[in-house]
């Protein structure tokens, strides 16, 4: 599928699921699906008083990293320095938190509503040197179509406190 049939079939899928608040879970499904080199597709959602990234909808296999700091892990550091990090070896880096032994590369994209810093999707991959321009320009343009459906923390009450 081309990206530009694969952009427009996420804001259906966003579209689709805007009652629910399901629209982020669906493309979760959606790309993991179409795109065989995503094993990993997810967002984490920022709390930027606290420093710290939570783990919204994904597809893919259970990860142990429930929430992030800043700083911490590829997640951490895009969270920081608000840029895309697209990482084609992730045995070569010091600060990177395994989701799963498979894991070879990996792409994070950080997700701005009102230029406010909300979220990341985070993208991994099985296949070494997976993510390209491609994918960077793909997902720099879901990051804004999925800005407004990122939920308010505040439906988070296990993160408040
Ligand atoms: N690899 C990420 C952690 C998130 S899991 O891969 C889902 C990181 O280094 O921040």
């Amino acid at each position: 599928m081309k990206r530009s049939e694969l952009l427009e079939a996420c804001k259906k899928e966003l579209e689709r699921g805007k009652t629910r608040g399901v629209g982020l879970q669906l493309v979760c499904s959606l790309l993991h699906q179409k795109v065989p080199y995503y094993d990993w597709f997810g967002f984490y959602l920022a709390i930027p008083e606290k420093r710290l990234l939570v783990l919204g909808p994904y597809e893919g296999e259970p990860t142990d990293h429930l929430r992030i700091p800043y700083g911490r892990g590829i997640c951490g550091q895009a969270a920081e320095r608000l840029e895309t990090f697209v990482i084609d070896d992730v045995g070569r880096q010091d600060n990177y938190l395994a989701c799963s032994i498979h894991v070879r590369s990996e792409i994070v994209v950080p997700v701005f509503k009102d230029g406010q810093f909300v979220a990341e999707i985070d993208v991994d991959s099985h296949t070494p040197d997976a993510f390209g321009d491609d994918d960077r320009v793909f997902l720099e343009a879901l990051a804004p179509l999925c800005a407004s459906h990122i939920p308010d923390i505040g439906s988070f009450p296990e993160v408040g406190g």
